[in-house]
């Protein structure tokens, strides 16, 4: 007997039916997009707002309903998320795109090429595509290629059959990756209409995860002050998806303890046990790809040299060797330095400079945090 009536109503990448206290902004969202199923328009808008406000399940949710919505009236329609955090290149956001639409990765082409074949294949089946590009302000910030921001909104001026077919929503935590790009790059984004997700409060919080407690739990598993407690402990430490973190951790612990319900202690437990830096918890898919390579990288050097630091050196030259593992180019070491300071700012990392040297270390034991590393480098480099 399991105290799970769904259990993968609680994994990260799951989209629920509903959305509580984001109703307004989807049908916001809706509003905007409703178009596009009955005219040749192409719609762009912004979704951003901090951290786990909602920002990818809402447009996913957006997307789930267009598709229904366009089969309903015999519209082809796909949609498209790409998370370009994980995407070092045009040419790797390009390939995705063309393996969700064509179910070929495009492998030798270029970029332009493959957006050729997309959208020969558009026209010929008559769909129409919503593309979402998720964390945009990551792939930006770490200043790789905008070229794609130019590509897809100018899809028309490649064939003009294509245009009133690509929509795009550009995801991120802040508007601030705006003032990164060039004046012509800017004004293609130009009319982009925006819808902003404001922080939840913690009753919004408590809502929402009663309401993920119903679709995942059996009934009465989890009792309210249950609930409550976890939302007060998920609150400073990364909002929702630690509170669902906790609870399937905890639904996990109550099983194999045979307990026929989910305890505070269960809660303590997995709370416990979770890698924490100085900003709440932290979760290495949410890092690019390169910065995985990296963190790993540093993990290794860390684990074979045995001392509580190592030199920026000794860390570049493994990330390379990563790199070369995983089939990368490696970066060059000016990027790698950024990246550090990134690791570092969000507390993955300890660094100091020490006369010459920059020395690299962490502050708690990794096992975790490793197991968790490697599996997200498989996922990211799959996707
Ligand atoms: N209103 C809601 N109802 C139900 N679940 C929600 C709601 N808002 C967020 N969630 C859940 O919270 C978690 C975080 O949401 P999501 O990943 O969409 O946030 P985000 O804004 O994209 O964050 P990030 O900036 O880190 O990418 C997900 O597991 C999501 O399913
Ligand atoms: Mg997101």
């Amino acid at each position: 007997m399991s105290v799970f009536r769904k259990r993968e109503a609680l994994l990260h990448h799951y989209v629920p039916e509903n959305l509580p206290h984001r109703e307004g902004e989807l049908a916001e969202l809706k509003r905007w997009f409703n178009p596009i199923l009955s005219e040749n328009v192409n719609v762009k808008v912004h979704v951003y707002g901090p951290m786990g406000t909602g920002k990818t399940v809402l447009c996913n949710r957006l997307g789930y309903y267009l598709t229904d919505e366009a089969e309903k009236r015999n519209v082809k329609l796909r949609y498209v998320n790409i998370n370009l955090a994980y995407t070092p290149r045009p040419y790797h956001t390009m390939s995705i795109l063309m393996e969700r639409i064509i179910g070929s990765p495009g492998l030798g082409l270029s970029p332009e090429e493959m957006l050729m074949n997309i959208v020969e294949e558009i026209c010929r089946e008559d769909m129409k595509l919503v593309i979402a590009l998720d964390e945009v302000d990551t792939y930006i910030m770490e200043r790789r290629d905008p070229k794609i921001l130019y590509m897809l909104p100018r899809i028309h001026e490649l064939d003009q059959r294509a245009a009133g077919r690509i929509s795009l929503i550009y995801i991120s935590r802040s508007l601030n990756w705006l003032s990164r790009l060039d004046e012509a790059t800017l004004d293609t984004l130009g009319r982009t209409a925006a819808v902003k997700l404001e922080r939840y409060r913690i009753e919004e919080v408590e809502d929402i995860l009663s309401y993920r407690v119903e679709e995942a739990f059996k009934p009465s598993v989890v009792p309210p002050e249950i609930i409550e407690f976890t939302a007060q402990i998920s609150f400073s430490w990364g909002g929702i998806r630690y509170a669902l973190e906790l609870l399937l951790g905890a639904g996990t612990i109550a099983d194999s303890e045979g307990s026929s319900n989910v305890k505070a202690e269960h809660i303590r437990r997995v709370h416990a046990g979770i890698p924490k830096g100085i900003n709440g918890a932290i979760y290495p898919d949410e890092l690019s790809l390169h910065k995985q390579l990296l963190l790993k990288a540093i993990m290794e050097a860390l684990k074979t040299d045995g001392s509580p630091y190592i030199t920026f050196d000794e860390a570049y030259s493994l990330y390379e060797a990563e790199c070369e593992l995983a089939g990368e180019e490696a970066e060059e070491k000016a990027a790698i330095h950024r990246y550090i300071e990134d690791l570092n700012r969000s507390g993955y990392i300890l660094m100091k400079k020490h006369k010459e040297n920059i020395l690299l270390g962490m502050e708690y034991p990794f096992n975790r945090l490793y197991e968790t590393l490697i599996r997200t480098i498989e996922e990211t480099r799959r996707r």
